[in-house]
């Protein structure tokens, strides 16, 4: 089986540190791809469990796999709605300190990998369905102003490191994508220290409507784009491997045709770990490989649209 190879793009894939012992996985992640997104490992309720305490054994486990094989690391995430601890979610601190929260968190989170996290999702669905800011304790607690203070924090922290606002729904032109749009055009507008968009791409096996464009209008505002999160899910009822492998195409050939659009991360590597079941009931197998781990026909499809690039 032949690697996921493209011109000037990385490729990779989410893996979860538990999976790692499993030498099948393990070689599998190294022979195909060239960088690991850890799937929860640096979430806070993984990393930062208690107010001041730290839990890096997972991420660390997932970033010292990726230096013993010359991979690099997309570190996601440093804000999100979701998976955060109790004592987060349901604290009752003021806005100073909560920004002191945040501070300290990324400066830990972040300074700990500095130079070995090549690129960090700093701040990640932000924006709702309806293109509002999205309710969060972030924003009831600090006010809009979160975002661009992530961003500065996770500068500060490693100078080097690429940063990137990511979002699902935003792959496609709506209210969504038009309000990340012009939130990350104001961020640029004051100098917030912004690299990228990753548009994660869960998606079900329909073409997406305008997905070259939308992706062209992001990399105009001179950032980078990446497909971070692509999975292409089938209903339980009809698994057609071949329609799936076409959308799996499309996604990587639509990545190709634009010069900005720098990297495609597959979300799971197999049908077996894939979060799909459990989050849209009904609906899976959306992955490269199968429960055997066996490339499916998407595989080659993903392969053959990234090589023509
Ligand atoms: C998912 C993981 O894959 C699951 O293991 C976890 O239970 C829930 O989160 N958008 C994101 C990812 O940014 O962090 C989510 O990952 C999928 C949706």
């Amino acid at each position: 089986m032949p690697r996921l190879v493209a011109e000037k793009r990385l490729v990779g894939v989410s893996v979860q540190q538990r999976l790692l012992d499993d030498d099948g996985y393990a070689a599998l992640v190294q022979r195909a791809f060239d960088t690991v997104t850890p799937e929860n490992e640096m979430k806070w309720d993984t990393i930062h469990p208690r107010r001041g305490r730290y839990d890096f054994g997972p991420a660390d486990r997932v970033v010292a796999f990726a230096r013993d094989r010359g991979m690099t690391v997309r570190g996601h995430t440093l804000v999100w709605h979701a998976q955060n601890p109790s004592w987060l979610a349901e604290g009752d601190f003021s806005r100073r300190e909560l920004i002191g929260i945040l501070r300290e968190h990324i400066r830990a989170v972040v300074g700990r990998y500095r130079g070995r996290v090549a690129e960090w999702d700093v701040v990640n669905e932000a924006v709702d369905d309806d293109g509002r800011l999205r309710d969060s304790v972030w924003l009831r607690g600090i006010g809009p102003e979160y975002i661009a203070l992530a961003f500065r924090f996770a500068r500060q922290a490693d100078p080097r490191a690429r940063l990137f606002y990511n979002d699902y729904g935003t792959e496609r032109p709506g209210r969504k994508a038009d309000a990340v749009l012009r939130l990350v055009a104001a961020l640029i507008r004051v100098k917030v220290p912004i690299d990228g968009v990753g548009l994660q791409t869960h998606v079900d096996a329909r073409p997406i409507p305008r997905f070259v464009p939308t992706l062209r209008r992001f990399a105009a505002l001179g950032l980078d784009v990446e497909l971070t999160e692509v999975d292409v899910r089938l209903p339980d009822d009809r698994r057609d491997e071949r329609a799936q492998a076409r959308a799996y195409r499309r996604i990587a050939a639509g990545c190709v045709a634009v010069p900005r659009c720098r990297g495609i991360v597959f979300w799971g590597l197999d049908d077996r770990d894939s979060w799909i079941p459990a989050a849209f009931p009904g609906q899976g197998a959306a992955t490269l490989f199968g429960e055997d781990l066996e490339p499916k026909p998407a595989y080659e499809a993903v392969r053959r649209a990234l090589r023509a690039g």
